[in-house]
């Protein structure tokens, strides 16, 4: 038996948190080209009268329930939010204002400050990203794989560092000898082709993050906020691409926070709109 269900259909990934019988939280996510399972498991579900619903694609699995269901809509924004909430409480983060950065298919970043919150710049680069530059380059298209090879290689013969232009000469604050001067920018100067896929994907993992870091920071910057919690579940099996997350927040003075389960704010903002409602 479940006792209530929240979804975020996304772009790529639909994540679905629910109640047990034993009032545990289960989480889990699903392609999200395979709706018509998401909608197969809200139907074998009868006793859930109402489920709550986020993310892009939620009109879309909702024409895909067959049963008699009633469904609250609940805005993205607002859904995330209300997960990140839950989620910082659970591990006694106590967090007035914050940038939130929400690395889903593409990036979202938001401004909160208690309960508001705001959507305040986004990329197009991002999870989707991740793995598309990633396969394109090397024909490896399984998440998993790309994030396993991207820990044995390195970008050190690919991406072009400040130290490689000034080669041991005084390098001008604010440049630093570890900061990246052109990502990829080493293959158009030694015109070599034959990288390492695991090099390739290092590489690629770092572009994104250092994006996806550096817009996160100039917002940082002008909300006068010390944190940054990133969240989406592109970070949930890449240590690489969370390593240089975090290094770079962190040469930039900025605090960045992961917190566990990290891609399900939405569809646990969504489940608990359900509880709440369900209260009154
Ligand atoms: N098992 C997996 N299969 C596919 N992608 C995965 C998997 N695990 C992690 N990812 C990463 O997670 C990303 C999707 O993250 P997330 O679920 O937060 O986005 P989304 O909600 O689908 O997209 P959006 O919010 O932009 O509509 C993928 O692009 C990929 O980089
Ligand atoms: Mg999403």
């Amino acid at each position: 038996m479940v006792r209530a269900i929240g979804i975020d259909a996304g772009g790529t990934l639909t994540k679905i948190a629910y109640i047990n019988e034993e009032q545990q939280l289960i989480l889990k996510h699903e392609p999200s080209t395979n709706l018509q399972e998401v909608a197969a498991f809200i139907d074998a579900h009868p006793e859930v009268e109402k489920v709550g619903l986020t993310g892009g694609r939620a009109e879309q699995l909702r024409q895909l329930v067959t049963t008699e269901k009633e469904f609250a809509y609940v805005v993205e924004f607002e859904a995330t939010l209300k997960g990140v909430r839950f989620l910082l409480e659970r591990e006694n983060i106590d967090l007035k204002r914050a940038i939130i950065t929400n690395i889903g298919s593409g990036t979202s970043v938001h401004y909160m400050n208690d309960d508001t919150y705001k959507r305040v710049s986004g990329t197009g680069i991002g999870g989707g990203t991740l793995i598309g530059l990633s396969a394109l380059l090397t024909g490896v298209f399984n998440y998993n794989e790309m994030s396993e090879l991207a820990q044995q290689g390195s970008r050190k013969s690919i991406d072009l560092m400040v130290a490689d232009i000034f080669k041991g000469q005084e390098i001008p604050a604010p440049l630093h000898p570890d900061l990246t001067a052109s990502n990829f920018g080493k293959v158009g100067i030694d015109l070599r082709s034959d990288y390492k896929q695991e090099d390739i994907l290092a590489t690629v993992a770092r572009l994104v993050g250092e994006v996806i870091t550096t817009l996160s920071i100039q917002l940082a910057q002008q909300y006068e906020v010390d944190d940054i919690i990133y969240i989406g579940t592109t970070l949930k099996d890449h240590p690489v691409l969370r390593e240089v997350i975090a290094d770079y927040t962190v040469i930039k003075q900025k605090n960045p926070i992961f917190l566990d389960d990290q891609g399900y704010s939405g569809a646990i903002g969504a489940l608990n709109k359900m509880r709440t409602m369900k209260q009154q």
